[in-house]
């Protein structure tokens, strides 16, 4: 079996140094979950990532920039004498990235810039200044740290022989599969885009030579893959229309050279089990229990939200549409709150900030305009708790997904396995999730606040059997695509293209 070499700039596990010595987590966030599943499938992989802390790069530089072997038992450990042999492990490679430079890549190209123009979040009038500090954080800090992961993952591949199948992941990295194909002409190289592609015209809001250069980038790989068949079009009328390349769009390919690259969709979802034990387990019982007793006691209804503090999730928009719900129909005042759980995300990057503030005032002017008696319309918990969301999931009458635009969104997938009151979902038509779930959700238009509050009363006054009906077909939806089949459709059709690889 050829092995496989993936790199994403998260890692599935991060160590660090307190009092008591080492400790190591897991990655946070959907993609690096999805991507676990590696652990479990694949011998002979190693995971290249960024160190995210002072500790992975200490724990790098002890192992002289090589992998090291991580158990996942279920928790991760280092691997030593006393780890339980059946665990199943990984290889991963950290990175140790300068941090001025981390900060130019991270911090002004890949979020906000490439973000911001992937999921269409400038108002264009005012937004964004491209000025020489944007083309230096370009040259100096994106170009610069994807030839320094490029390195790393051709290491990898040669250390290998050179035949392998290269998995790099999401917009940090468009540069690397161009890097990877010349070095090493025999690896199968796949490139997933986890956030939305827009049309040429988005993109357009780079400079030419920017967006030439991302575009050739991603066009090194064999494959460039995305959550759903409208982002491979819109690649593929990208490469047509910006760079003048010969597509095959009923063939979802384009013409590179004497190259052919395939732009293919394979929505991402979530690991069934994992989720489902996870839900079972006695911590979320306990937030459940907790959540239950101060929140639908009495017939009261509870509407959830469970989001990265990100523009892209459009999460003032709903709490306004909530607030003009209950300016419509004052008989629900006190009958219903709407509870968000919302993980402060990329705190440094000022967009980030200041729509945090944003989220803030708007909690508090619908708070203030419309509490009662022990009672608070949006009840705002700013936090990183997966067993309080889960709980949260599971007790939801409404579940609101309104993202401006949304590569997939795993929270819709996630809540709807596990809700416990047919629930209904608000689901923007914006999603990837939306291809598979839109038939069993009430979709939302998410710049349109009058038809989400028209949704969120009619999704609270829905009949239970149709509410049901909805949420027994979503959940069945994402029970028959799993993550794992998400992965190995993907592993097979990459084999499949080394197989057919033209040999010297
Ligand atoms: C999205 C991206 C991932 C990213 C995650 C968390 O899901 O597609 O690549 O890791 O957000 O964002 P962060 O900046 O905290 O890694």
């Amino acid at each position: 079996m050829l092995p496989v070499v993936l790199l994403s700039h998260r890692g599935p596990a991060s160590f660090r140094r307190t009092a008591t010595g080492l400790t190591v987590k897991r990655g946070a966030g959907g993609l690096v979950t999805a991507l676990m599943g590696l652990a479990e499938h694949l011998d002979e992989a190693v995971w290249v990532c960024a160190a995210a802390t002072e500790a992975d790069a200490a724990v790098a530089a002890e192992h002289e920039g090589h992998p090291v072997e991580i158990a996942f038992d279920p928790e991760p450990q280092l691997v030593d004498a006393d780890t339980d042999a059946d665990a199943p492990t990984l290889n991963v490679r950290y990175v140790d990235v300068d941090s001025d430079r981390h900060d130019m890549f991270y911090g002004e190209i890949a979020n906000p810039l490439l973000w911001f123009v992937q999921h269409e979040l400038y108002g264009l009038a005012t937004q964004p200044d491209i000025s020489a500090a944007t083309h230096h954080a370009f040259a100096e800090g994106y170009v610069a740290v994807n030839e320094q992961f490029a390195d790393a993952v051709v290491e990898e591949v040669e250390s290998r022989g050179g035949h392998a199948i290269v998995l790099l992941q999401d917009y940090h990295f468009y540069l690397v599969g161009e890097i990877v194909r010349r070095r090493c002409p025999d690896a199968v190289i796949s490139h997933f885009v986890h956030i939305p592609w827009p049309g040429p015209d988005a993109w357009r809001v780079l400079p030419t030579d920017m967006r030439e250069r991302l575009l050739t980038g991603l066009l090194g790989c064999d494959v460039v893959a995305f959550h759903t068949t409208r982002f491979a079009r819109n690649f593929l009328r990208c490469a047509q229309e910006l760079l003048g390349l010969d597509v095959d769009m009923p063939a979802g390919t384009v013409r590179v050279g004497d190259r052919t690259v395939a732009a293919r969709a394979y929505p991402i979802s979530v690991d069934v089990d994992a989720v489902e034990k996870t839900a079972a387990s006695e911590e979320v019982a306990e937030r459940r229990a907790a959540l239950a007793s101060s929140l639908i006691a009495d017939d009261r209804q509870l509407i959830v939200r469970v989001d990265r503090t990100d523009p892209s999730k459009n999460i003032v928009r709903g709490f306004r549409a909530f607030g003009q719900m209950l300016d419509e129909h004052p008989e629900l005042v006190g009958k219903v709150t709407f509870l968000a759980s919302l993980m402060p995300s990329r705190t440094d990057v000022p967009e980030y900030a200041d729509y945090l503030a944003q989220v803030g005032a708007v909690v508090a002017e619908v708070n203030a305009r419309h509490h009662a008696e022990s009672w608070q319309p949006i009840d705002l918990r700013l936090q990183e708790d997966l067993a309080f969301a889960m709980a949260a999931y599971q007790l939801a009458d409404v579940l609101v997904v309104n993202a401006v635009n949304d590569g997939m969104n795993l929270v819709a997938k996630e809540a709807v396995l596990v809700n416990q009151r047919d629930g209904v979902l608000l689901l923007s038509e914006n999603t990837g999730a939306h291809e598979e779930l839109g038939p069993y959700a009430l979709t939302v238009q998410p710049f349109d606040l009058q038809q989400q509050a028209d949704a969120m009363y009619t999704a609270l006054t829905m009949p239970a059997e149709r509410r049901r009906e909805m949420l027994t077909a979503a959940a069945e939806t994402v029970r028959r695509n799993d993550v794992q089949r998400w992965l190995s459709t993907q592993l097979e059709d990459l084999r499949r293209l080394e197989t057919a690889k033209p040999r010297p």
